[in-house]
């Protein structure tokens, strides 16, 4: 069940999909082979929105200044933010690739990859972008300053703190009969664990045999680690300073994992990567793994309903 509507969170723009979208730009002042992701709609995304942080990502200082800030231990944010987005990048490729042509983004905010990525075969995707109402409005005006009438995107307003997404996503044209790929990248923090579960759900409700659900999420610190407790105040008061409060922590172990909620949803078939499994992705684009930053990656496959 979800919870029973509250006040908005207001007509504020998503600060933090500003800032993960400008650590995506960040990473195209590397050289190709060091980047993490390749997103060249980030910044001219950021620009067309009216974000103010745009003019960091313009210049290699600002860019600089800016990855650093946001990259310091145990997060290393500005490592994992661009990871993930490169990790599911492939994963959507591979699913093109398998046939799948429905894709559907969940709390989307800056996402471009309705405008990078295409399968190679036959068949245009479905894009179907969930949001916020405060981001959703600003995406597609920013998306029509930027490409026109080029939209190929299908946009839900949705707040998935009292929303459930199966209705919604079905009145957009969803076909719950055909496969779809999944993507809940870097929103489970913003959610209580009520709306976890009940996303968790509707994915379930909606996801066909074929269909994989990618998402991402934060560990709870460990209870003797002090860097991280401390490092996690800091983090929660800037957050809930932005009117973005941090909600959703997983556990490493016990009912909270996402092995266990993913099990409980109806996805027996899961894969959660943790920081030593990024390891070899970070060294091979040239980067040091962030040591015990709390992050995991989450592959979960629907095999049948
Ligand atoms: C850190 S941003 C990630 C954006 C995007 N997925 C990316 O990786 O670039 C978090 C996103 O979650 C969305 N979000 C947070 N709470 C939400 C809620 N209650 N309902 C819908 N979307 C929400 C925000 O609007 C924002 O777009």
């Amino acid at each position: 069940m979800v919870a029973r509507r509250r006040p908005e969170r207001g007509a504020r723009p998503s600060l933090t999909a500003q800032c993960v979208a400008l650590l995506r730009a960040c990473e195209r002042l590397r050289p190709r082979e060091q980047r993490l992701v390749d997103d060249p709609w980030a910044l001219p995304l950021l620009e067309a929105s009216g974000s103010a942080l745009a003019s960091l990502g313009r210049t290699r200082l600002g860019a600089r200044l800016f990855a650093a800030a946001l990259d310091r231990p145990p997060f290393g944010l500005a490592r994992f933010v661009p990871l993930r987005h490169g990790w599911i990048d492939e994963r959507i490729e591979a699913a093109f690739a398998r046939g799948l042509r429905q894709v559907v983004i969940v709390g989307a905010g800056l996402d471009a990859r309705a405008h990078r990525l295409a399968p190679r075969g036959a068949g245009e995707p479905r894009w179907f972008e969930l949001d916020h109402p405060s981001v959703s409005t600003r995406k597609r005006q920013a998306v029509h300053a930027l490409f026109g009438g080029r939209d190929p995107v299908r946009r839900v307003a949705i707040d998935l703190r009292y929303e459930p997404v199966a209705p919604a996503l079905e009145a957009a044209g969803f076909e719950p009969a055909e496969p779809a790929v999944f993507v809940w990248e870097g929103v489970s923090y913003y959610l209580p664990r009520e709306a976890i579960v009940a996303a968790l759900e509707g994915f379930a409700q909606l996801a066909a045999p074929g269909s994989e659900l990618l998402f991402d999420g934060m560990y709870a610190p460990r209870r003797r680690s002090w860097g991280e407790r401390s490092s996690l105040v800091v983090g929660r008061a800037l957050l809930r300073r932005v009117g973005e409060p941090l909600l959703g922590l997983w556990e490493r172990q016990g009912a909270f994992t996402p092995e266990a909620r993913l099990r409980a949803a109806g996805f027996p078939s899961t894969e959660v990567l943790a920081p030593p499994a990024f390891a070899e992705r970070l060294r091979r684009a040239g980067r040091r793994p962030a040591s015990g930053a709390p992050w995991f990656l989450a592959r979960a496959a629907r095999i049948e309903r």
